[in-house]
């Protein structure tokens, strides 16, 4: 899109969502009826996110970090239980771990695409003499998926089960052995947790999604999604039934601990016209970072800025365009990249600080610097450079001029 002369160039934010009209008349149409919390749209979103992604069933909840305790819980890690995680991914990864009293781990990364790595994991696992590592939670980073039939078989292995975080994913697919698998039908995870805060491929606000094909882990994951009320099956068949062996209309019981998690039917119906969009969006998204990749190879030959690697045999999300920069050989610091980028009217972002080196994490954990080599090194070289469907080629164009300027000392 080319700023017509005199005009303030519109701001290139790293990530935008798009709400259509037809997004606000859904919203609306929840507006106008009778339930505003988790009503009939929650169940319909639910059956629409397995419709579109082609998946197992889904329990939907208040956000993507809801669903990872939800998962924790359903699981019943507690004290005494390790996970195994990524530093290179969100701090709701590792927190999830916390909430239920597990201690967590990392696994380091593979550095060229920023996703676990199975060698390191396996490092890890045989660290693990007492089996005390009950869940792997794989992150399928910037939108391209995590290799998952390895590290599902180390995890099995090992006694151990495998939550995948595709918060970055709706939309990804790999393939093993001749077969495709899309995220949230994998047969190498037990559970799939999506997120659909605004950034993400589906906005809803805030709202998340386990996706999980065990009819037991699915009452479980429901009944902790509101405060582990259950009117199923109850314990106390004296106080749940009447004269006549029917239950109590009132009745409901508390067999076990949980929380409000639950997602409202407003939310329930902008996701579910969001969900209309999201091949359209991933086929965009692919578009656009086929463009970058082509760009940054002619603009930088000498591969001081590149792509994260994309692997064979998989369709990435492109929830995020992640390059790595080599600041010191342009003799600038990232710090002043970015301000000069921010005021050329382009937003970028880091992709993340590793999670154990969080003050918290490296109180608990014992961690520090040097500990996870590839993520501290993938995180002094990385930057999210802008992409979302609403971008053009010519927007790619002025973020890699912006980006060569700003890399001039
Ligand atoms: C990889 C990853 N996992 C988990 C989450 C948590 O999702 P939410 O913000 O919906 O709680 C996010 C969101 O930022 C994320 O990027």
């Amino acid at each position: 899109m080319m700023a017509k002369e005199g005009t303030q160039r519109e701001f290139l934010p790293y990530g935008r969502q798009r709400v259509t009209q037809e997004d606000i008349n859904s919203v609306c149409d929840v507006l106008r009826s009778e339930w505003l919390t988790q009503g009939p749209t929650v169940p319909l979103f639910e059956k629409q996110l397995s419709a579109t992604l082609s998946s197992k069933p889904a329990v939907a909840c208040s956000s993507g970090t809801a669903a990872l305790h939800l998962a924790m819980m359903a699981l019943d890690i507690g004290p005494g239980d390790a996970v195994v995680t990524t530093p290179i991914t969100f701090l709701a990864d590792a927190n999830c771990a916390r909430y239920v009293g597990a201690e967590v781990r990392f696994a380091d990364i593979d550095p060229e695409t920023a996703c676990l790595s199975p060698d390191a994991l396996e490092r890890v696992l045989a660290q693990d003499p007492d089996h005390r590592v009950k869940v792997v939670i794989p992150v399928h980073f910037a939108g391209q998926p995590a290799d998952l039939p390895r590290i599902h078989s180390l995890a099995e292995a090992h006694g151990a089960v495998v939550v995948d975080d595709s918060c970055h994913a709706p939309g990804a697919w790999y393939e093993d052995g001749g077969t495709r698998y899309g995220m949230g039908a994998s047969p190498h995870s037990l559970m799939t947790v999506f997120s659909f805060h605004p950034v993400k491929h589906v906005a809803m606000g805030e709202g998340g999604a386990v996706l999980c094909d065990d009819p037991d882990l699915l009452t479980r994951l429901r009944a902790f999604r509101n405060h582990g009320i259950t009117r199923d099956d109850p314990v106390f068949d004296d106080m749940a039934f009447d004269e006549n062996g029917d239950l109590n209309p009132w009745y409901y019981e508390m067999p076990r601990f949980g929380y409000n998690y639950r997602v409202t039917d407003i939310q329930a119906a902008l996701g579910i016209s969001q969900l209309g969009r999201l091949e359209e969006s991933v086929n965009r998204r692919n578009h656009l970072a086929g463009y970058y990749r082509r760009q940054l190879e002619a603009r930088f030959p000498d591969r001081t800025v590149r792509p994260l690697m994309l692997r064979t045999g998989v369709r990435h999300a492109y929830h995020l365009f992640v390059v790595r920069i080599d600041f010191d050989k342009h003799g600038v610091s990232r710090s002043k990249v970015m301000r000069r980028l921010r005021e050329a009217g382009i937003g970028t972002q880091v992709h993340y600080i590793p999670v154990h080196l969080q003050p918290y994490y490296r109180q608990v954990s014992g961690a520090g610097p040097g500990d996870y080599p590839a993520a501290e090194g993938y995180y002094q070289q990385a930057l999210t450079l802008p992409l979302y469907p609403q971008l053009e080629e010519g927007d790619v164009d002025r973020v890699l001029d912006e980006l060569g300027a700003a890399l001039i000392e």
